[in-house]
């Protein structure tokens, strides 16, 4: 296990920040690229080990895929052209790669296995799989199919309406994907609208997909077309850099070319209202995804409730504003977050013990967290538990920590950010 000794700054951050590609963007467009007809050619991709692990899972169905650092190029004959794998397919940390793929597979001809590491095989899949077999699709494993490893038989699938009990773009994805290979039209109707990348990929590889407020149809059976892709950076990363520049102090960072989808930007919105003032200017559309730069400076900030329909647009981000809420002047509640105990770690716990390895006064809920405000944060030895995002608040929370901090574990951070360090030493002027 890798360990860094992280020390406080002693400087502003101040600068442009370019963070790596989205890694759901990322993910997707290896998805729809492999399962497409023809070139894809994708630019910015994230080459955290995530998506290079949905990268091998095409592969070992004989999909072409050249990456050449974020420059990745696929070239598939399309989904009808996938072979069955002749080993198990190893998806790692990857939840994404887990919850669209069964998707895929459940409509393919074919046997697969697929496993995961530790923290994987204890995240529930029965949220997909039921659905799936809704559609047809012949799913097993340990506790009637509910965690990895899993075996899938494709099938014949017929399309379904379905309403997830969960508000997860994973589960939406996977069944939509299932929905692409299936016979008839599937429909998802969310409950409250969670990350619409899949949408958008969806039509910029040519597929007609009705959006209509909370439904979402798909035509079974329709043909994807290569395309070219180029990846907004994630917000989801920049988020952990625009806390930074919050909580100390002189400094001013701006995040540039960041993906600034409204599925997305609860982060912004949160930290907004905790009275923070962002300068936001959007610059581009591409492929459906807004594009633009977030300009943000050290300031004091308030405590808020953060609740309700913004959660799933910042799900990612709430170990991070949590430790941003230490920082404010009075109380921070979160609530309706019950989702963060499936996450890489149970998010609520992690993040609870973690700010309390630092001396932070945190209380856990059922779906969220207390953080108390106005807190000084001592130097710790805290362990990433193989959570990426963990691992990043940490080294955030060491910039203001008095005295060394031990981040245990650091290499869990490559899931999703491998250049976090040092990016983040380039801010230090
Ligand atoms: C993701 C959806 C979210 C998010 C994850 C990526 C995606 O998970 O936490 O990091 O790419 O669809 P859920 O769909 O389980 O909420």
């Amino acid at each position: 296990m890798s360990d860094i000794v992280l020390q406080p700054t002693t400087t502003a951050l101040i600068g442009d920040c370019f963070v790596p590609g989205d890694k759901s963007i990322s993910h997707r467009a290896v998805f729809f690229g492999s399962l497409a007809k023809g070139k894809t050619d994708i630019t910015n991709f994230l080459t955290g080990d995530d998506c290079l692990t949905t990268i091998k899972a095409f592969e070992s169905m004989g999909v072409q895929i050249t990456q050449d650092g974020e420059h990745v190029q696929i070239e598939s004959r399309g989904y009808k052209h996938l072979n069955e794998p002749t080993v198990p397919i190893d998806l790692g940390n990857s939840g994404t790669t887990a919850r669209l793929l069964l998707g895929v597979l459940s409509g393919l001809p074919f046997h697969t296995t697929v496993f995961g590491d530790e923290s994987l095989t204890k995240r529930p899949m029965d949220r997909v799989a039921i659905p799936l077999r809704e559609m047809g699709a012949r799913i097993d494993g340990r506790e009637e199919g509910k965690y990895l490893p899993l075996a899938v038989r494709g099938q014949t699938l017929s399309a379904i309406t379905f309403k997830p009990q969960v508000k997860s773009a994973q589960v939406k994805s996977g069944v939509l994907l299932a929905g692409l290979l299936a016979n008839g039209t599937t429909t998802v109707i969310e409950s409250i609208k969670t990350r619409d990348h899949t949408e958008n990929m969806l039509r910029a590889f040519g597929a007609k997909v009705v959006v209509n407020g909370l439904a979402i149809e798909v035509e079974g059976k329709q043909t994807l077309t290569g395309t070219t892709i180029q990846v907004p950076r994630d917000i989801s990363s920049a988020a952990f850099f625009i806390v930074a520049a919050l909580i100390v102090k002189g400094s001013k960072v701006t995040l540039k070319d960041v993906g600034l989808n409204p599925t997305r930007t609860g982060i912004l919105a949160a930290i907004q209202l905790m009275g923070a003032h962002l300068d936001i200017k959007e610059t581009t559309n591409i492929g459906g995804e807004i594009i633009g730069d977030v300009m943000v400076s050290y300031q004091p900030l308030k405590g808020a409730i953060i609740e309700g329909a913004i959660i799933p647009s910042m799900i990612d981000e709430i170990p991070i504003l949590a430790l941003l809420a230490t920082q404010a002047e009075g109380q921070t509640i979160i609530k309706d977050a019950e989702e963060l105990r499936f996450k890489e770690t149970d998010r609520i716990d992690s993040v609870v013990a973690t700010l309390r390895q630092f001396g932070c006064q945190i209380e856990p809920t059922a779906d969220g967290m207390i953080i108390e405000g106005g807190q000084t944060l001592n130097g710790a030895t805290a362990d990433s538990h193989g959570d990426h995002r963990i691992g990043m608040m940490i080294a955030i929370a060491s910039l203001i920590a008095t005295g060394e901090t031990t981040l245990t574990d650091k290499d869990a951070i490559n899931v999703s950010y491998p250049s976090f360090f040092e990016h983040l030493e380039t801010l230090k002027r």
